[in-house]
């Protein structure tokens, strides 16, 4: 390890959790306050934190009209290339970008949305996405964009929690080279939510027209026409600027709440410390903004330090090919890319030697990050391979809203050890605690958990469920923000982050929670009783698998049963659950007190050692789930 880069990361640690209010007092100067705070930190109300109490400022001001008037105009802000399209680009300079997101933010207004109002967001990867955004940041309204490929039924649990008046919305979305209208699954989610919104905006895209059929709906092109741009409002600090559903451990998704404040001065000092970027430079997050990684790093990362973004509508693979993301890098100078594992997995797969790279320019391209799951070494080990530049992974959740841990190009990279994100990032005192809350030995896995307050730009709470906030991070581990993964910190100061503590599983770097799709599969007239696993994947690192309990005297075959259920989910939760396989079985296997052994069940899918659980019932039946597996052809131990 370099002694110089080690101390610069090890000061700036140790300042940000020693004097908190001068490390992010100094970062929150290079934005602009319309009202200076009056505390960097307050911890009286709330112990995890409020940053930069009795300030005010505007997030879409910090993020494209300060740049316009700062001389980077005509700077681009955003470049949206769309291989599904045809290769579509357009491109928008800061000053474009602005004006569209004014007049947006007008239309918006025209129809009675103010500070604090919620509008939602169900749009595929498309520039009015990111407009849309920005729009409602402007005029101090509350966005909550929901991931295109979420069911109906998942938009109607968003709309009745968030209760938005307006909703914005595309004709449609495009999965490779397949068409999803939009309009039917928003107009079934209406249809079920009982909270009924006022207006929908649509953009209409040439690939499906939306026929408009009723009053609340309103053409974007139409509305922008007519529209008078609107001023940016100034917010408080702690004022929430976006709430962005996540899975939880039940059916009920957590809407994180994010605040304007802490989020745009932890985004824009990330962006220099943690990514090495400079306003001008290129930067490409391959997520999508209904995820949190398109919240922080398509949108309000880039464009509040002033580089140049991509929105990318397209995938690592079958647009057209696997050389897709090295296309993209060339053709647009890009410095740094961000993406999850799974995309190089993908990649990995289709041109094991990358041969595809050798037909494009990469010399502008610096650095790689990767998150959203572990990055395995062997993706790791390739990814460094074929493209020469650090490979670095980094930590993160949608409710931290940036990096736990990170390797910062900031301060100078440390080694990489494979298999870890580095470490704990500036304002993060990141703790292993055993299930008493004690410290455990370096080396020893436990509780990843970080001592309160959080740092800025994690969440301020959950929409409209308060308790179960406190309940879900902070209440097992009294002094600290539970992450619920589990993992160890070595003797080096390295952080391994193994797996989850509840039932959320990682599929293609997508969160999804097991316990949401049991509570789908027990909706079945034939299911007694159910358990879904997430049983380890080489390309999507986890997929979901289901156990069947049927009602007694259930007769019909268990392939249609199967059927039934896989539609279910689909129809329920969405295609992004990716969720195809599932098996009868006679019984699940139990604790005493009727514990369902999901752990227990997940080691013998992926072949890991386990120790017999002391409580269950009985233990036969764990060679019951054995044989079940493998006849999915999962079960590696025979
Ligand atoms: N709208 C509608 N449907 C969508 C969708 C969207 N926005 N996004 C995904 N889906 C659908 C897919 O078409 C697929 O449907 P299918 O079952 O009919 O094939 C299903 O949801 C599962 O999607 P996914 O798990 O993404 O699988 P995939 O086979 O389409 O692609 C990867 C696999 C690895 C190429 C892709 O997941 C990927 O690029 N992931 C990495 C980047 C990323 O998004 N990370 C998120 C956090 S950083
Ligand atoms: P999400 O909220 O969708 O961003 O998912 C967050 C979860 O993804 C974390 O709690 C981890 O379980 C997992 N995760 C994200 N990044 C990493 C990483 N770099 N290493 C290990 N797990 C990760």
């Amino acid at each position: 390890m370099s002694s110089k880069f080690s101390k610069a990361y090890k000061q700036a640690h140790e300042l940000s959790l020693k004097d908190p209010e001068a490390f992010w007092g100094e970062a929150a100067k290079s934005l602009h306050w319309t009202k200076p705070w009056e505390q960097v930190l307050d911890v009286s109300q709330s112990p995890h934190g409020r940053w930069f109490v009795g300030g005010e400022l505007n997030t879409c001001y910090n993020a494209l009209d300060r740049h316009v008037e700062d001389g980077r105009a005509e700077q681009v802000a955003l470049i949206y290339d769309s291989p599904v399209t045809g290769n579509r680009v357009v491109k928008l300079s800061y000053r474009e970008l602005r004006d569209l997101t004014a007049r947006f933010a007008g239309v918006l207004a025209s129809r009675g949305v103010g500070k604090g109002d919620r509008v939602l967001i169900y749009m595929p990867m498309i520039p009015e996405t990111v407009i849309a955004m920005l729009a409602c940041a402007r005029i101090g309204a509350i966005h909550s964009v929901v991931f295109g490929g979420f069911a109906a039924n998942e938009l109607a649990v968003r709309i009745d929690d968030a209760k938005p008046n307006v909703i914005v919305t595309a004709s449609c979305g495009i999965e490779i080279n397949r068409v999803i209208p939009y309009m039917p699954l928003l107009n079934d989610g209406i249809g079920i939510a009982v909270f009924k919104p006022t207006t929908v905006i649509i953009v209409q895209r040439e690939q499906c027209i939306a026929q408009l059929t009723n009053d609340r709906e309103l053409d974007w092109s139409e509305a922008m026409s007519s529209a008078k741009p609107a001023d940016c409002v100034p917010v408080k600090a702690t004022d929430p600027l976006y709430i962005l559903y996540t899975s939880g451990t039940t059916g009920l998704p957590k809407g994180v709440v994010r605040d304007n404040g802490g989020h745009a001065v932890a985004l824009n000092w990330s962006m220099s410390t943690i990514y090495g970027m400079e306003a001008g430079d290129v930067y490409w997050a391959a997520s999508d903004v209904g995820w949190v990684v398109g919240h922080s790093y398509i949108v309000y990362g880039p464009l509040l330090k002033g580089c140049t973004t991509i929105l990318y509508e397209g995938k690592p693979v079958g647009t057209p090919d696997a050389g897709a993301f090295w296309r993209v890098i060339a053709d647009h100078g890009v410095k740094a890319l961000f993406t999850a594992p799974t995309a190089f997995r993908a990649i990995k797969k289709e041109d094991p030697d990358g041969k595809l790279m050798q037909d494009y320019d990469l010399s502008k391209f610096e650095t790689l990050f990767l998150a959203g799951e572990r990055t395995d070494p062997d993706t790791l080990a390739w990814a460094e391979r074929q493209l020469k530049v650090p490979v670095i992974d980094h930590w993160w959740q949608t409710e931290t809203g940036w990096s736990i841990a990170a390797n910062h190009m900031g301060y100078g990279l440390l080694p990489v050890k494979p298999g870890s994100p580095t470490m704990p990032a500036p304002g993060w005192d990141l703790q292993v605690l055993d299930s008493q809350g004690n410290s455990m030995p370096a080396g020893e896995v436990g509780a990843l958990c970080t001592k309160l307050p959080m740092a800025p730009g994690s969440l301020l709470t959950l929409w409209n469920a308060h308790e179960r906030f406190i309940e879900s991070y902070m209440a097992e581990f009294p002094g600290y923000y539970k992450t619920a993964d589990a993992g160890y910190i070595d003797e080096d100061g390295y952080v391994f982050v193994m797996s989850r503590t509840d039932d959320i599983i990682n599929v293609a770097g997508h969160r999804l929670s097991t316990g949401a799709m049991e509570e789908v599969l027990a909706s079945h007239a034939d299911v007694a009783e159910c358990a879904v696993i997430g049983v380890a994947d080489q390309l999507k690192g986890q997929l979901p698998v289901g156990f069947l309990v049927l009602k007694a005297g259930v007769e019909r075959p268990e392939q249609d049963i199967v059927a039934d259920v896989v539609k279910l989910v689909r129809d329920k939760i969405g295609p992004v659950a990716a969720f195809k396989q599932a098996v009868v079985v006679q019984r699940l296997p139990k604790t005493r007190s009727g514990k369902i052994l999901r752990g227990t069940m997940q080691k013998i899918a992926d072949n890991e050692e386990y120790r017999l659980p002391a409580t269950i019932d009985d233990p036969a039946i764990l060679g019951e789930i054995d044989t079940a597996l493998q006849r999915l052809g999962l079960s590696k131990s025979r």
